[in-house]
């Protein structure tokens, strides 16, 4: 069902669909309208995965007025990252773009994309959390589910995330090169966190836009979605060794309590006072938890920054950050046992559970972070750069 046209293109931008009947056509022409400005050539492969509404047979009755247009129907193959992998695989362009079917996504933000790739950079992600950016009209709930997936993904995969804004972005461009010689393992919805993961990239850069409402037609977002979305981090951190690094973190933390243990026995035996044995103790673990993160958890990232200043830094940071998760677990496990009625065991596990959360959360995000390159992959460097008409 491929009917494409043979000469060679600059921009392929692969558009999937699922029963998108009703928006194709006026996302197609939209597309046109903003892409012919670039004065680049261009192609737009459509991949449907044999949508019951037949979305590909509509787009292939108006392709005569679109000849820049190829329709994919995937027959027995279904999910929304492999149809795009698929797409990309087909594409003749240098450059490669992506974006909904279904008009959430601005086709007038296309040649920004694109400007910015021309200007150097691997990869341009439309932004909703970057200055300009953002979504109208979502209700508290669907804010609450996205700003959460977001957090998940900082904890599962902080080396990674540390400079994009918007990971969960399914609208964006990139260099050929940043994929080429990679093996995407396209499992579920968010192809950009393939991407960041798994390509060979120097910078990144957020253009802002606004999630339009759906108009027509239903977001195929479901619970199992969300399953495999947690499937698809947990994979990921496991490729790129972000998990490696958390359990060894976990590790650390269970020395910890044997240092606190220790040493607030000692210190009692020794004839100090509760509270005061109980600050040295937590002290105490502390500063081993610090060293050994220092040295073995982090050590890839801390070698980095290496002298004593950065160091120095780096443990008073950490310290305040346990100090603020010491104070999230006793004020959840006290208040779930006091007030909760929940077991004492429970209750201290979900302290932990939340502290733990906390505490490496906010120290592989912002105490060790990278500077340099490490495992094959790039961290992106030129977040920084906010991209706006203004600027190009
Ligand atoms: N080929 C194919 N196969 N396309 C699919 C499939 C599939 O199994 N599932 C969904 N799509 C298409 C839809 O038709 C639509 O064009 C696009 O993928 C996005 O699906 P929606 O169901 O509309 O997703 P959403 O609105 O909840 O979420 C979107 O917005 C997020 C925020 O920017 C997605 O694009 C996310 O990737 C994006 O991050
Ligand atoms: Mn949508």
């Amino acid at each position: 069902m491929d009917s494409s046209p043979s000469a060679s293109v600059s921009v392929s931008l692969v558009i999937p669909t699922y029963n998108e009947a009703e928006n194709i056509e006026i996302l197609v022409s939209r597309v046109y309208q903003a892409l012919e400005k670039t004065g680049r050539t261009f192609e737009i492969i459509i991949v449907d995965d044999d949508s019951p509404d037949e979305t590909w047979k509509i787009a292939q009755s108006f392709s005569a007025n679109y000849p820049n247009q190829r329709v994919i129907r995937r027959i027995n193959e279904k999910g929304l990252a492999r149809a795009v992998v698929r797409g990309w695989e087909l594409a003749r362009g240098e450059v490669l773009a992506v974006m909904d079917g279904d008009l959430q996504h601005p086709p007038e933000v296309l040649p920004l994309l694109i400007r910015v790739i021309d200007s150097g950079t691997d990869i341009a992600v439309a932004s909703r959390h970057v200055r300009g950016g953002g979504v109208s009209n979502w209700k508290l709930v669907r804010r609450a589910i996205s700003w959460g997936a977001g957090l998940i993904a900082t904890w599962f995969l902080p080396g990674v995330l540390q400079k994009v804004l918007d990971p969960m972005s399914g609208f964006f461009a990139l260099r050929k090169s940043v994929i080429e010689g990679t093996q995407l393992n396209p499992e579920g919805y968010k192809i950009l966190l393939e991407v960041l993961c798994r390509g060979h990239y120097r910078g990144v850069a957020e253009v802002p836009y606004t999630f339009v409402e759906r108009a027509r037609g239903g977001s195929k977002l479901g619970f199992r979605q969300y399953l495999e979305f947690g499937m698809h981090l947990l994979r990921l951190s496991h490729d790129t060794g972000e998990l490696r690094t958390f359990l060894r973190y976990c590790l650390v933390g269970v020395t910890g309590v044997f240092v606190n243990s220790a040493a607030l026995i000692t210190a009692i035996a020794a004839g100090m006072d509760y509270t005061t044995s109980s600050i040295l103790a937590v002290e105490l673990a502390i500063l081993t938890n610090g060293v050994l993160n220092e040295f073995w958890t982090f050590k890839s990232i801390s070698k980095e920054r290496a002298n004593t200043s950065a160091r120095l830094n780096r443990f008073l940071q950490f310290n305040s950050f346990c100090a603020g998760g010491a104070l999230i677990n006793l004020g959840i496990s006290r208040s779930l046992i006091t007030y909760g009625d929940f077991h004492y065991f429970l209750g201290s596990m979900v302290g932990i559970l939340a502290g733990t959360f906390w505490n490496y959360g906010m120290n592989a995000n912002m105490t060790w972070t990278r500077e340099q390159p490490i495992d094959g992959y790039v961290e992106p460097v030129t977040h920084e750069l906010i991209v706006t008409e203004e600027h190009i």
